[in-house]
């Protein structure tokens, strides 16, 4: 017989893919992570559910600035994105893109299913459109507005300080405003159902109070989108495409539904507190018109934030998790995040704060409880734990009692979110696990030769493992690395088959024998190095900017003219003088060898001889194209001879390759024929 385990169905946010991922957007993703991790270890069939939300202007937009098309632009940053989840290694069950084409199919029918029961009508919008936030706005909701001299609204700024435009479109809008009784209704009834509590009179208050308005679900003016069926000049607007994920993903309305009967409703949807309301308000009255439950909880957690505001992919002011991982491992990474994020309030990244958590919490505090336990049981019990036995001294009693305390609390704590007080429940352990060899002197007892002191200083060596013991399982779902290294250090093997709800002090396995040395497994760091090394880093991703120059000098490079003061897409077309046209000096090379630029993925390397005493080394941002580059080995091209010398990553550029691009965003080489001589000029 098999048993059936209870389900838990966990999901994040799904992303979008219009920049690379940020240590916020890797908060969510390591808490829920955690979360399953927990869950699974407490008896769970999880599901854990995270992916990427595809569609929509900014993408198509952010695509065509970069000269590609958005199915080629968002599969590279899904993989990207796939990529940084195996780095920060999330156990997640499914990635979903809302591009998969079971979403895709499954999002039209619903459309069709809310419109045929009259939920979803066409209609015709006006209203202040944000482009950045994807968010409409009316009049009063705008942050800033500018007028006209007659006092007419002319323009303004999005409460996130986005521009505004004023779009007028056709548009299908889903009846919103029937459900909001119903909702209220509901949250009374399930005053679990938004976490932390006091979200929920915000939402009540801001939005469904003042009048919830029909919410508009489709547009016209741009192409990116799932088409609705009937009417396919119409794609499906973004919180429609995108909320349903979490229930597309398991294969709803399919002929293959097990997953979602098994897993559906949703136990936790967590999300930042800015998307808070479309989960909350939208997302409901949404599976309440398909005649579906409503997740159990959603979850919104605050912001970290830097110094100067929210960090955000628009304001640069951004700092990376494969940066910190490369240098400081994965469990700090993960632990930092964690710990940084306290429940219902926004936490704050700064590189001290960081550091700090580095040297304090894990070298001193975990970290040397460790080391001094392995060493000590090496010197007193020739390197084998000793039988665990309960209550010996007093100072055995009040130990037990504290481990038993913080793995009550931190069960609490997990069920109930509070991801970074259940880190601190496990550090209050520690305090005390440290400060109990204090309280019993093991050196003393190591003194003494009666077989009190040697049956104590035993009782306090089995503590001290059994303690770390628990500390390393309790860690496990936050840290992936460090737990294994605690036992092992110990002399025991991780077990993932014991249930975290099960686990004792008393359980220590009897005569398991410790390494003869342990080495650090969280290096104490230096302070003034480190911070100054993370500055660094969060000012060079300030220089995005810089990046996004380049694509730009690219763009204006494949179209034929590249003026390299000046940046501006723009300036590619406007006209220039014949006598500046005349001191550009084109010639004829044969590309003699080309590879990719290692850390840039836009990038190939060529080799060139253009007929001059040396060979010239180009490096043109079109490797998106070639996939194969060696086939354009032996190829002649024009380049662009006379350009000033420039640096890009840390390497050369000779000078520029001519390519052109058709309309679809298709860059060649513009290439001649092999007949040309190496080096001759073309006028
Ligand atoms: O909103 N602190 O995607 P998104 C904490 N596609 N969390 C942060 C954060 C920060 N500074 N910055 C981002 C979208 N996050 C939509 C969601 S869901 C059906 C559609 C996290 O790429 C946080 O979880 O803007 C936030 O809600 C999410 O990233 C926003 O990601
Ligand atoms: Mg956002």
């Amino acid at each position: 017989m098999t048993e059936t385990k209870p389900t838990y169905y966990i999901t994040t946010p799904i992303y979008y893919p219009s920049g690379k991922l940020h240590i916020g957007n890797s908060y969510t993703t390591i808490a829920c992570d955690a979360l399953a991790r927990y869950k699974r270890a407490t008896g769970y069939d999880v599901f854990f559910l995270t992916g990427t939300d595809e569609h929509g202007l900014k993408i198509e937009e952010k695509a065509e600035q970069l000269g590609t098309d958005p199915k080629s632009y968002v599969d590279e940053m899904a993989a990207g994105i796939k990529k940084l989840w195996k780095t920060l290694e999330i156990s997640n069950d499914k990635f979903i893109r809302t591009t998969d084409d079971y979403h895709e199919k499954a999002v039209q029918k619903m459309f069709q299913q809310l419109q045929d029961q009259g939920d979803i009508y066409l209609g015709e919008y006006e209203g202040w459109y944000s482009v950045d936030d994807e968010e409409y706005f009316t009049e009063t909701q705008l942050a800033e507005v500018y007028r006209d001299d007659n006092g007419k609204v002319i323009g303004g700024k999005a409460p996130s300080g986005h521009e505004v435009q004023l779009v007028k479109e056709e548009s299908y809008f889903f009846k919103m405003g029937k459900y909001a009784d119903w909702l209220l209704d509901y949250y009374k009834q399930h005053p679990e159902f938004i976490q932390p509590a006091n979200r929920m009179n915000e939402m009540i208050n801001n939005f469904i109070k003042p009048g919830l308005e029909d919410l508009a679900v489709s547009r016209t003016t741009f192409n990116w989108g799932i088409p609705v069926k009937s009417n396919p000049k119409h794609v499906i607007y973004v919180w429609l495409d995108a909320l349903t994920n979490y229930i597309t993903a398991l294969g709803y309305d399919t002929d293959d539904d097990s997953l979602f009967k098994k897993f559906w409703p949703a136990n936790v949807q967590m999300v930042g507190k800015e998307i808070v309301r479309f989960h909350t308000i939208y997302w409901p009255i949404m599976l309440h018109a398909l005649g579906l439950p409503l997740p159990k909880t959603v979850f919104g957690h605050n912001w970290l934030l830097m110094k100067d505001g929210k960090m955000s992919k628009s304001k640069g002011n951004v700092i990376y998790p494969e940066t910190l991982v490369n240098r400081y491992g994965l469990d700090s990474v993960r632990y930092y995040l964690v710990r940084a994020m306290p429940y219902g309030n926004d936490g704050t990244f700064t590189p001290e704060d960081f550091v700090d958590r580095l040297n304090y919490d894990l070298a001193n505090d975990l970290g040397n409880l460790l080391n001094r336990t392995v060493a000590m049981i090496n010197k007193y019990e020739g390197g084998v734990i000793p039988a665990y036995e309960a209550g010996v001294t007093e100072f055995d009693a009040s130990l037990e009692a504290t481990a038993e305390t913080t793995m009550a609390n931190y069960h609490k704590l997990m069920d109930n979110l509070h991801l970074s007080d259940a880190l601190a429940e496990i550090w209050k352990l520690i305090a005390r696990t440290n400060k109990y060899i204090d309280e019993t002197e093991p050196w003393i007892l190591a003194k003494n030769d009666d077989d009190d002191s040697k049956h104590q200083l035993g009782a306090v060596m089995a503590h001290l493992a059994a303690s770390l013991r628990v500390i390393a399982y309790f860690l496990s779902p936050v840290m992936t690395h460090a737990p294994k290294q605690i036992l092992s250090q110990l002399g025991l093997t991780f077990d993932d088959d014991i249930n975290l709800k099960e686990l004792t002090m008393a359980s220590l396995p009897k005569n398991s024998k410790v390494v003869e040395k342990g080495t650090p497994i969280f290096p104490r760091r230096d302070a003034k190095e480190e911070v100054a090394f993370i500055a660094a880093q969060m000012t060079k991703s300030d220089k995005k900017k810089g990046r996004a120059a380049m694509e730009a000098a690219k763009q204006a490079a494949n179209s034929g003219v590249w003026n390299p003061e000046n940046t501006e897409l723009k300036s590619a077309k406007k006209q220039v003088r014949f006598d500046a046209f005349e001191k550009i000096e084109l010639k004829v090379a044969e590309i003699i060898d080309v590879q990719k630029v290692q850390g840039a993925d836009k990038l190939l390397q060529f080799r060139l001889d253009a007929g001059d005493a040396d060979d010239r080394q180009i490096l043109s941002g079109i490797a998106e194209y070639y996939p194969e580059p060696k086939d354009l080995m032996g190829k002649k091209v024009i380049i662009v001879a006379n350009l000033k010398p420039r640096k890009m990553r840390g390497q050369v550029s000779q000078g520029m390759l001519l390519s052109s691009e058709d309309s679809e965003g298709k860059v060649q080489l513009v290439t001649v024929p092999e007949s040309i001589k190496n080096g001759s000029t073309v006028e």
